[in-house]
């Protein structure tokens, strides 16, 4: 029997005018990230230097690092390779002496080909479908070229640094929308007179994460921090596990499947197919609730609301039910590892879906509770500043929109025996 403790609005945790880009949180955008303000809040209530933190969901890394600046050691899991190595890069030490040198040199080269006489010089073009669908065949041969010097760069830290500026700058540089985190190209009229600065991009960025970098390095703490891509639904455990378990968990997984909440594949899939990543197309399908499920759950905090949306659509029930029976899995796997006084944050939104609310919160609850857990408290906040759409389509009719996503609720369990 799980006991559903205080649920309570507490602005404090909006962080509305807080700076959100700090250390090496500012290196690349991702949708629905975690603000740095919360995991570190978090970290300050129930962190302890010298600890472990494990994140299931890890994205881009901003529990990871705040981890480390905070003193405790970290490990963070997510299937999407490109968020693998942008948090590994956030985390990473990277000498700032041989990375200014790289840069000077790479500067140079670029600087002959932008403002010298040479054309941009004949690089390998990955086969990517569709390629002339998304980028100009001007900017198709900038970016390769781009892509062939970064990887002559002989230091793995350097070159991931740099790799991670060049996948930001691909997006940019695409026909890509950037009102959406989904595949959109923008509209035809506006085709011609789109001519992006590719290098004067991948160079802003370049300045902007080594001023994050350079604060990270001051601050951050002796500790370890990995990633790894294991897959909790499928019960693959993180690597490495401390002895006795990790202590604490701070995390946002998903909100719902990714097809009909956020296309974290989309998003990635134009930089992941330049740079060669596996799974590139099926990332939406791998995460959570991607794949169908022929069970509806019974019995848990979500399912008369799962029944309800089943009375008017039972596709879309089986597929929510989907999302849940995942995360159960995951919850299941990722308590495996977790010490016998440890603590769990997860940020959750309580999506709807039909003009159904879904108690996602009090899911969690729920699924840790069958393990030992107890529940703590839960903080529901505003979300002034996090990147993702705040306009969804419950119905799943295009121009049928709900503002459904304003607030996120901070789940707090205890495992108390
Ligand atoms: C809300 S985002 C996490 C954002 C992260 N806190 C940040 O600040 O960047 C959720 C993440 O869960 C990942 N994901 C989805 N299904 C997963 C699974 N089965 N195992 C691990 N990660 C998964 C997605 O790829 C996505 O990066």
């Amino acid at each position: 029997m799980h006991t559903v403790n205080p649920k309570y609005q507490d602005k404090s945790w909006d962080f509305r005018t807080a700076d959100t880009k700090e250390y090496t949180h500012c290196f690349h955008t991702y949708p629905a990230m975690m603000i740095p303000q919360i995991a570190r809040k978090l970290l300050n209530q129930y962190g302890m230097e010298g600890e472990w933190l494990f994140d299931p969901y890890c994205g881009t890394g901003t529990s990871l690092v705040e981890a480390s600046l905070f003193g405790m050691h970290s490990v963070g899991c997510d299937i999407n390779p490109l968020v693998r190595l942008i948090a590994t890069t956030k985390l990473m030490f990277i000498p700032l002496d041989i990375l200014d040198s790289e840069l000077k040199k790479l500067d140079k080269v670029l600087f002959q080909v932008e403002f010298g006489t040479d054309k941009v010089p004949d690089a390998p073009i990955p086969k990517i479908p569709n390629l002339d669908y998304w980028f100009s065949e001007e900017i198709i041969k900038s970016i390769a070229y781009l892509l062939d010097c970064i990887n002559k760069v002989e230091d793995q830290a350097v070159r991931n640094f740099l790799t991670v500026a060049f996948s930001e700058t691909v997006r940019e540089v695409s026909y890509t929308r950037t009102s959406t985190f989904k595949l959109h190209r923008i509209p035809a009229e506006k085709l011609e007179n789109f001519n992006p600065d590719i290098f004067g991009t991948f160079r802003k960025k370049l300045n902007r994460n080594r001023q994050g970098l350079a604060a990270y390095l001051e601050k951050r703490k002796d500790v370890e921090a990995s990633i790894c891509d294991a897959n909790t639904v499928n019960g693959e455990l993180p690597m490495p596990c401390p002895l006795g378990g990790y202590n604490l968990v701070i995390t946002s997984p998903p909100y719902g499947d990714s097809h009909t909440t956020v296309a974290y594949g989309q998003f990635s899939r134009l930089s992941a197919e330049w740079l060669g990543l596996p799974n590139a197309r099926k990332i939406d399908r791998l995460a959570m609730g991607g794949q169908n499920s022929r069970e509806t759950l019974a019995g848990t905090p979500v399912s008369s609301a799962i029944k309800k949306i089943s009375s008017i659509d039972e596709k879309r029930a089986r597929e929510v039910s989907a999302f849940y029976i995942d995360l159960e899995h995951s919850i299941s796997s990722a308590v495996k590892t977790l010490s016998q006084r440890s603590t769990i944050c997860y940020v959750v939104g309580n999506r709807r879906v039909k003009d159904v609310t879904l108690p996602t919160d009090e899911f969690v609850v729920f699924a840790f509770g069958k393990h030992g857990f107890s529940h703590k408290e839960t903080i529901v906040r505003n979300i002034p500043n996090k990147r993702m759409p705040l306009k969804n389509s419950p119905s799943n009719v295009a121009g049928q929109t709900s503002t459904t996503m304003h607030e996120e609720n901070i789940v707090i369990c205890q495992r108390t025996d």
